[in-house]
């Protein structure tokens, strides 16, 4: 309980406790030898009223016995002027007053109390009663021959005890104020020599509270030697080392938060009702949602379901069974258009005692990259064992279409046949040329050179419009050719016509029935190196085109639109072979409104231009990285 009158500091309180302590026994040991004393007092009073009534008594025996009763009244005189005496009598057995200290005799009667002691006296003793008042009275019979003859009275003068008494206690206060005085001095200044080092430590405790980073403070100065300067010596190491376990985990501090701020990976913390503590930028940037705005969310409030849900769900299992989670793959859409995307995550408890898992980490990896990468390599596999299943049949057809043209090569040479049925010969000689033609081309697109070559760049783009022949023909698309028979170029030609193949596929895809498709491919320049030389085509149609959106995305792997006949991998793989051609690609597009036919084909369509470059040093290059890769 805290007293509020008591003092706050150590000095005033040791002061106060002494002070008091010391009272309280003085005023004890006072109060206890006035008691003593007025005791003793009272019993010397008593003895000594017995012995004076007695003598005053004994005086009056002897004048009486030697008929001297005049000496009676000078020994009464004399008894009264004794300085503890107040007032001495003489009485005769009948209580009549014959003699007195002062004034006269018949001034002077026995009262009441007095009177009551004279049947219970004895004979030889003297008798000491009290009259009230603290006043004390002696009386003693006197007895001549063994009569009684009257009574000596003999009253006590207490003012004179008194004065004994009050001598004793003033010489106990004196003392005892003394002693107050010099034992009050000594503990305070006991109380300095302790108060004011801690006076000292506690300034540096505070000042160490309020800038635990200023070290100007320090080391307090040790000015006593004693226990409470070992206890600042103590409290000096005590900061130094604080000083130098802050500056160690200022520095893993710095370390921890640098590693979760440029971490690759999506880091977050939970606390157990699954809100997040603290995220990283990578995070943030995988929820989408601004870094400070993360703080005591869950998951639900910032990421789509389910993934939020199979996420906290497995937040809470750690919290439950305290045991790490690794790789559980998470997968959502986002953005615009929607992108699918691949999220691998592992969590972990965080303890801060053995017993105790405070929060839950979380790292989350996008995988969606890897993911798409494996997912195209699947496709090219797939789609390079269709190409090759194409290319056997191809191949397998050739031979009897072979023996087919040589029958009906016969059959139109050297029969006899009426006109209609040569008719009929010839239209079957021109589809099978056809087909003939078709598988060339199946074989040639399979057969991809596995060493750069001279292409000729006019016959390469024809055999990618006559692939597409068929449906060029039936969605009456025209087709304007630019190109010099004689544009060739250093290249890997199944690749670079993979590439057209794409970009003449798209545009038809693109392209309403009677649209415009140009490819073009003229010996020119690189547009952003001048110096470069190279073949810059142009594959442009007066299609659909397509939304800043769209455009932006062209390129990435399994980016489609066509959901169900596309793969997205087209753009993906013609923009790999112009990197590895070490070419540029750009395209322009415009979109089509919500016009006529006629108004759109004018307002809409897409431009893809290519540059492959064509030079010595890149021949070389390509050169040598084909041999490293063989
Ligand atoms: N000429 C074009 N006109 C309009 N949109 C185009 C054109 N070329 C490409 N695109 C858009 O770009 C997307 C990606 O093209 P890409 O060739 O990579 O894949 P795809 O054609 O959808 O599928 P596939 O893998 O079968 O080629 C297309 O889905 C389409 O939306
Ligand atoms: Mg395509």
């Amino acid at each position: 309980m805290q007293l509020r009158w008591w003092p706050r500091s150590i000095r005033w309180q040791m002061l106060a406790s002494v002070v008091l302590l010391e009272l309280l026994s003085l005023g004890l040991f006072a109060g206890v030898l006035i008691s003593r004393q007025t005791n003793e007092v009272n019993q010397r009073a008593q003895q000594r009223l017995a012995h004076q009534a007695n003598s005053l008594a004994l005086q009056a025996q002897e004048a009486l016995l030697h008929d001297r009763v005049s000496w009676i009244g000078p020994s009464v005189k004399m008894m009264g002027e004794a300085p503890s005496v107040a007032f001495a009598k003489v009485t005769d057995p009948a209580g009549n007053m014959l003699f007195v200290s002062a004034g006269e005799p018949e001034q002077h009667t026995l009262d009441l109390v007095e009177r009551a002691q004279i049947p219970r006296m004895t004979r030889d003793q003297p008798t000491v009663f009290t009259l009230g008042d603290d006043r004390w009275e002696g009386v003693k019979p006197i007895l001549v021959g063994g009569e009684l003859r009257g009574f000596a009275w003999v009253e006590s003068d207490r003012a004179w005890d008194r004065q004994e008494l009050s001598g004793i206690l003033r010489a106990t206060v004196i003392f005892g104020s003394i002693w107050i005085v010099a034992s009050g001095l000594l503990v305070w200044s006991m109380a300095r020599a302790i108060s004011g080092p801690l006076a000292t430590l506690l300034r540096g405790t505070r000042a160490l509270m309020n800038s635990p980073e200023q070290s100007g403070n320090f080391p307090l100065p040790v000015t006593v030697h004693s226990e409470i300067g070992d206890l600042i010596e103590a409290f000096n190491c005590m900061v130094a080392s604080i000083a130098e376990q802050r500056s160690g985990l200022n520095d893993t501090l710095s370390m921890l938060d640098s590693m979760l701020a440029n971490a690759p990976i999506g880091l977050a913390f939970f606390d157990r009702r699954c809100r997040i503590v603290r995220v990283n930028q990578i995070f943030a940037d995988m929820t989408g949602i601004a870094l400070n705005r993360h703080l005591g969310k869950t998951l639900p409030e910032l990421l789509p379901q389910p993934v939020a849900q199979e996420l906290e769900d497995t937040v809470q299992r750690i919290f439950s069974e305290e045991t790490p989670v690794r790789n559980l793959e998470l997968s959502g859409e986002s953005g615009k258009p929607n992108r699918p995307w691949t999220w691998l995550a592992s969590g972990y408890p965080v303890r801060t005692t053995p017993e105790h898992v405070r929060w839950v980490g979380v790292i989350v990896l996008d995988a969606s990259e890897r993911k798409r990468s494996e997912e195209a390599l699947r496709k090219t596999e797939k789609l390079a064992a269709t190409g090759r299943l194409a290319a056997s049949i191809a191949h397998e057809i050739n031979n009897p279409l072979e023996a087919i043209t040589n029958v009906l090569f016969l059959l139109r040479n050297f029969c006899e046949l009426e006109e209609r049925a040569l008719g009929y010969v010839v239209m079957a000689e021109h589809e099978a040329r056809r087909i003939s033609e078709i598988t060339q081309q199946t074989l040639r697109f399979y057969r991809q050179s596995t060493l750069p070559a001279r292409a000729n760049m006019g016959e390469l783009l024809d055999s990618v419009l006559s692939l597409y022949q068929g449906r060029l023909h039936t969605l009456n698309i025209e087709v304007e050719r630019d190109y010099d028979p004689a544009v060739d170029l250093f290249c890997f030609a199944g690749e670079v016509r993979q590439v057209f193949a794409n970009l003449v596929g798209n545009s038809i895809d693109a392209t309403s029935a009677g649209g415009r498709l140009l490819v073009r491919a003229r010996r020119s320049r690189n547009w952003k190196d001048p110096a470069q030389t190279g073949v810059r085509f142009v594959v442009a149609d007066t299609g659909s085109g397509m939304e800043k959106a769209v455009r932006e995305h062209v390129f990435e792997a399994f980016f489609t639109t066509k959901e169900v006949t596309g793969t997205g991998l087209g753009l993906w793989v013609s923009h790999e072979i112009i990197v590895k051609h070490r070419g540029l690609v750009h395209v322009r597009s415009r979109a089509a409104s919500h016009k006529s036919v006629a108004a759109r084909e004018k307002s809409s369509g897409t431009v893809f231009q290519i540059f492959l470059p064509d030079d010595p040093k890149l021949t070389a290059a390509v050169r040598q990285a084909v041999a490293a890769a063989v």
